[in-house]
């Protein structure tokens, strides 16, 4: 993604420190990999989730679907419009998120920014560019 990010530096940093937070509270004990995301609302909330495992290992659930859940729960959907994601994780491997959360973030950030953090700093891409041509209520309306 070239253009310039709308999120000031102090946003970003906000939102990474969320995610970092969110990790502390992942229920990972199958893959020790601990993840967390934050999102940044238009409205300037941040919402936070952590990936919670499960025995059977497909019920898990992600961290940044965790965070977009929790958001829809907490305020309902008409306000969740996700203006940023950041996921981190404990291992700093950059972690895109995956597609199935590409799918739910697009649905309520169809515009927004995804910041992950990897060894070699911040990446940034478009929701766009992660999910390109996507299945959308438009698509069936
Ligand atoms: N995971 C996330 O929480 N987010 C991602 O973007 C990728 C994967 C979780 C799911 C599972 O608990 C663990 O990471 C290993 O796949």
């Amino acid at each position: 993604m070239n253009a310039p990010s709308s999120l000031t530096e102090a946003e970003q940093n906000e939102l990474l420190a969320m995610a970092k937070r969110a990790y502390e509270h992942a229920y990972a004990p199958y893959s020790n990999f601990r993840v967390g995301a934050a999102i940044l609302l238009a409205g300037g909330k941040i919402f936070y989730g952590c990936n919670v495992e499960n025995a059977s290992y497909g019920l898990t659930n992600c961290a940044e679907r965790t965070a977009v859940f929790s958001a829809v729960a907490a305020l309902g959907a008409k306000q969740v419009r996700i203006r940023a994601v950041a996921v981190v994780n404990d291992r700093n491997v950059a972690c895109s998120p995956c597609g199935a959360c590409r799918q739910v973030m697009s649905e309520f950030g169809p515009d927004a920014e995804i910041f992950y953090l990897g060894p070699n700093g911040m990446r940034r891409s478009s929701m766009r560019e992660l999910l390109p041509d996507c299945f959308a209520s438009d698509s069936f309306t």
